[in-house]
């Protein structure tokens, strides 16, 4: 019995130690890539048999043979799994969640057993890495038998170097991947938003030069128009290297020494730049050559930053005209499949007339906020620290850390994205404001040139609306999402009667407001759940909004109805939040115009921002 125990612990202790996933890569797009995506054979594996024996102890080495999950090394547990045949499994989209794609897995969570098989035929003195762009939630990858390691955080990227476990010819890559949801992660048990499991973004293997240019970030400094703050990080053997960083329609050339770490810093003065903004989207062919590698990226320059109650784009007072969003196309509906998904959502913010969009409540698609970049929206980027959280369990604070460490990595180039959000509607407590605090310490150690919020908590007394959470304190904006005329009772006539007492002099961002309507239901606007109610809501909303001398930005939830199953209601909903503005067949309610004529309204008073040099 002993030996059985220390060989498990030593399996653990193997599978624990060396296989979490890398940091990612910058700008995974521009490398030189071969795309996994497409159809992969799966098997549901609801008792995770193919994980673990009939004793509960996992089988994790590496697999051997056909279908099976045994390191040959570990003889105790040497036994075939025969029931597991890919090759005669059905298959799944990748990218794709599989509960839109099979509906007897519609509401499915646990795990499924993913495998896809590639030829590639490995060039000498190159560097292969396998690059995830999310799986919900946890996900342990075999290639070739080998494990290569495990990631948690269904909404972040991951990856890992195989350059020494590629086949000449045929490789099988395996991927466990379970969305079962726990207490102690990152999000909880309890979200609204439905639980798509599955390779649910795009799958790469990239060919790199031994030395590469692993991360480097290329923006202007805080609040500072006149100077572009950057840094490069090599990756390999030869990490001392000369790198030129150019910006050729700014004429600026720069070349830099990496130290024996491989990284540099610089400073490049500059004038004459066209700044971003929404109304004038520019983005500048950026480029960055080091002696054996080159990476191309399209990257915009603005800064951002508030100054009393305003917040300030490239030094001008401006006003969020925002909208929230899930990362989901109603007309699957499941996880967006493609680019093309991706613009129909924020085509649609456009023509709402926005110039911001939250992108709730998880890290979104690298390609989302470069079409932010692209199409000249705003971003408030989130991590999933989301209602009850484990506030004093330490494996899920250096998740939630981990997770928002990513997004900023990944988003560090975008002039998108002005906002990193570390939660949203967190029950005040000594262990969350702990948590919370250190989050939001982490985000500003990490990045000082974005704002820092949350959706804060409030507390009603009558219609008194107190927001004082501490939180506010540390954070740049005043954010909450407030309910008057949905949860809060009454109809939408008596929303203005309710008056806000703010602790803090900040600007205030309304990070969700709203109510529920079936589209095409048709009713007086007292009646909840037609589009005349939603639409009555709003105009009574922006009657109170108005009284809110700090407002500078608001992201009603949600631009379009959304899969969740905390909603059953038989009529209303069949488990569609139907809070959007849109409908799942893309159908636009009533509130849609009243929002868009409010920021029309806004954009009067908030002169454009054009590309001032
Ligand atoms: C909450 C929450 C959202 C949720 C919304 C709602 O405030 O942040 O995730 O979907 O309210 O109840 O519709």
């Amino acid at each position: 019995m002993i030996n059985r125990t220390i060989c498990i612990l030593l399996l653990l202790g193997l599978t624990g130690l060396k296989t979490f996933s890398q940091d990612v890569i910058q700008n995974i797009g521009a490398r030189k890539n071969l795309s996994l995506n497409g159809r992969w054979n799966y098997i549901p594996d609801p008792y995770e048999n193919g994980y673990y024996d009939y004793r509960r102890a996992p089988f994790d080495a590496s697999a051997s043979g056909k279908g099976g999950y045994y390191d040959d090394a570990q003889p105790v547990n040497k036994q075939e799994l025969v029931e597991y045949d890919f090759d005669h499994s059905p298959t799944l989209a990748v990218p794709g969640d599989w509960n839109s794609q099979v509906e007897s897995l519609k509401l499915y969570e646990g795990t499924v057993w993913y495998r896809r098989q590639f030829n590639i035929k490995p060039v000498s003195g190159k560097r292969y890495i396998i690059y995830f762009g999310a799986a919900n939630y946890e996900a342990h990858v075999y290639l070739n038998g080998k494990k290569l390691g495990m990631h948690k955080g269904g909404f972040t990227a991951f990856q890992f170097e195989v350059t020494d476990k590629l086949k000449d010819g045929s490789n099988s890559l395996v991927v466990k991947v379970d969305n079962t949801r726990k207490q102690d992660e990152v999000p909880t048990i309890n979200t609204d938003w439905w639980n798509y499991g599955g390779i649910t973004r795009d799958v790469y293997l990239s060919e790199l030069p031994e030395t590469f240019i692993d991360n480097y970030q290329v923006q202007l400094g805080k609040s500072n128009m006149r100077q572009i703050d950057g840094f490069v990080k090599l990756n390999g053997k030869n990490k001392a290297q000369s790198v030129a960083i150019k910006v050729a329609d700014a004429g600026i050339s720069l070349s830099v020494k990496t130290d024996t770490a491989g990284y540099a810093s610089f400073k490049i003065p500059v004038k004459g730049l066209k700044y971003w903004s929404p109304e004038s989207p520019f983005l500048y062919h950026v480029s960055i050559h080091s002696e054996s590698d080159d990476v191309d990226d399209k990257i915009g320059f603005r800064t951002i930053q508030t100054k009393g109650k305003d917040i300030l784009l490239n030094g001008k007072s401006v006003f969020l005209r925002g909208i929230s969003i899930h990362d989901e196309n109603p007309m699957i509906p499941g996880r967006p499949r493609s680019e093309a998904d991706l613009r129909m959502l924020l085509t649609w913010a456009k023509e709402l007339n926005c110039n911001y969009v939250r992108l709730a409540h998880y890290p979104h698609n690298e390609k989302m906020l470069r079409l932010a970049d692209e199409m000249g929206l705003m971003v408030w980027a989130e991590i999933p620290v989301y209602w009850t959280i484990s506030w004093e369990n330490k494996d899920t604070y250096i998740n939630a850390q981990k997770q928002l460490t990513d997004l900023i990595n990944l988003g560090r180039n975008r002039s998108s994205i002005v906002i990193w959000s570390v939660g949203n509607e967190t029950p005040i407590s000594e262990p969350r404001n702990k948590f919370m605090g250190a989050l939001i310490d982490k985000t500003k150690a990490t990045d000082d040139t974005r704002l820092v919020a949350a959706a804060l908590e409030l507390h009603r007394e009558g219609h008194t609306v107190h927001v004082d959470d501490v939180l506010g304190e540390k954070l740049d904006l005043v954010s909450f999402n407030q309910y008057a005329g949905w949860y809060w009772g009454g109809t939408p006539k008596d929303i203005p009667t309710y008056h806000f007492e703010i602790k803090y002099q900040k600007p205030v961002v309304i990070s969700e407001m709203g109510g529920d309507a079936l589209a095409g239901f048709h009713a007086d606007e007292n009646t909840r759940w037609s589009e005349e109610y939603q639409e009555a809501l709003y105009l009574n909303q922006f009657k109170l909004l108005n009284t809110v001398d700090a407002l500078r930005g608001m992201s009603p939830w949600i631009l379009v109805d959304f899969k969740s199953p905390r909603r059953p209601h038989p009529i209303y909903q069949n488990f569609w939040n139907r809070k959007g503005l849109i409908s799942e067949t893309g159908q636009k309610k009533k509130a849609f115009f009243a929002l868009k004529n409010f920021y029309n309204e806004k954009q009067k008073q908030y002169p454009a921002i054009t590309a001032a040099k």
